[in-house]
């Protein structure tokens, strides 16, 4: 039987990388006989600039039975950011209870980090990032506008149930992995808010004693990403802190070009969604210098989510291969491959 997956390319290289993933999803199909049926929507700033909405006023519900959700960026020139992605992106998140944003990390072989002492092998880190509360609430308001008095004031949202999951998720994680979290905080500025984050981290670690945890300050912890990336493994975030250092990390790794992550919905009850790290940058599309390797990884992490985990494996090979080979580099890790080669050599890889 088939599994059903949205596709939502939206803005400018977006849409260049999701077409990667797709071409790169066939190949490795073919190769183990998975039968994917897609269907694309158009939702995007164009549509918002044709239509007036970035989705249908029933989007939700036009995704709420596939398996899973495929998407590039939204994004562009001419629409304000905070209305295209409310207008889309944040929602999906958080109607489909996607509270895990999945972030993983690694320098591959071939690859050069900025930073001298990330080499390939040594940096395997996941950003574990809270993906429906915390900072990004919409409590709040722009008050008297245009007045001296003028504010914006937006609340931050903390819930014990919302803390506990994603804890409870990154220690269970942690397990399979090497057996250590990291809990970015602020608790010595951020009064109300983080020290109950530590408080309730610390609760659920109760439950991990074979889980080694500590917490870090997130700007000491940004530091420490830069001058010892080797030293994490799973790595705990609320919403916005999340955000941060996953850019971070990727840009350590070598580019957010290759980042990868999954919005996942860990009970399954609602199709979770599947995105390179990276926005739509409108500096470089239409050029055809897109890196591809963040949706392609993506779509292996859809792959996994699927249970289809030796595809996944497999994809995961082409891309460490494709990052080997000088010839089949993107600009943004020094090489002079375009989108279309890199896509290219990856499936030529899975096809062979
Ligand atoms: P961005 O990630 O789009 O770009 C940041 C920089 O990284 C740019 O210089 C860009 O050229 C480069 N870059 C990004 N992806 C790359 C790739 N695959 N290959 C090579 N270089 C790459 O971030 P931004 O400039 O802050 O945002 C641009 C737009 O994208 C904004 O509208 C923003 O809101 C949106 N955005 C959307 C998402 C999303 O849909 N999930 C995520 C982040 C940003
Ligand atoms: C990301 C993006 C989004 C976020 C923006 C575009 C709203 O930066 O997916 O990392 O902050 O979550
Ligand atoms: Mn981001």
């Amino acid at each position: 039987m088939s599994q059903r997956i949205a596709v939502i390319p939206g803005d400018g290289i977006g849409a260049e990388v999701t077409d990667a993933a797709r071409a790169v999803l066939d190949a490795v199909c073919r190769r183990h006989g998975i039968d994917l049926d897609y269907d694309e929507y158009d939702w995007s700033c164009d549509r918002y600039l044709r239509e007036g909405t970035m989705m249908p006023t029933d989007g939700l519900a036009v995704l709420r039975p596939y398996d899973a959700i495929l998407l590039g960026a939204v994004g562009a020139p001419g629409v304000p950011d905070h209305v295209s992605l409310w207008g889309l992106l944040i929602p999906i998140r958080r109607a489909f209870r996607q509270y895990v944003n999945l972030r993983p990390v690694r320098v591959f072989d071939g690859v050069d980090s900025p930073v001298r002492d990330a080499r390939p092998g040594e940096v395997d880190l996941v950003v574990v990032r809270e993906n429906v509360e915390g900072e990004y609430s919409e409590i709040g308001g722009r008050f008297d506008r245009g007045h001296p008095e003028e504010m914006a004031v937006q609340e931050s949202v903390f819930t014990r149930a919302g803390v506990s999951r994603i804890a409870d998720y990154a220690f269970e994680l942690a397990r399979t992995r090497r057996r250590h979290v990291t809990s970015a905080t602020k608790s010595n500025g951020i009064v109300h808010t983080m020290p109950f984050w530590d408080e309730v981290v610390a609760e659920r670690a109760a439950a991990f004693t074979d889980v080694r945890w500590r917490g870090e300050h997130i700007d000491a912890l940004a530091a420490k990403f830069v001058l010892q990336p080797g030293s994490f493994d799973v790595v705990v975030a609320s919403n916005l802190f999340g955000d941060i250092l996953s850019d971070l990390a990727a840009a350590v790794a070598g580019s957010i070009g290759i980042a990868p992550s999954g919005n996942l919905d860990p009970t399954r009850t609602y199709p979770s969604m599947f995105e390179p790290v990276h926005g739509s940058a409108p500096d470089i599309a239409g050029t055809g210098v897109a890196n591809p390797v963040g949706a392609v990884w993506s779509a292996a992490m859809m792959l996994d989510h699927l249970g289809h985990g030796a595809a996944a494996r497999d994809v995961l090979g082409a891309i460490e291969a494709t990052l080997r080979e000088p010839g089949t580099r993107t600009r943004d890790l020094g090489g002079t491959a375009g989108t279309r080669e890199v896509t290219a050599a990856l499936v030529d890889r899975l096809d062979g």
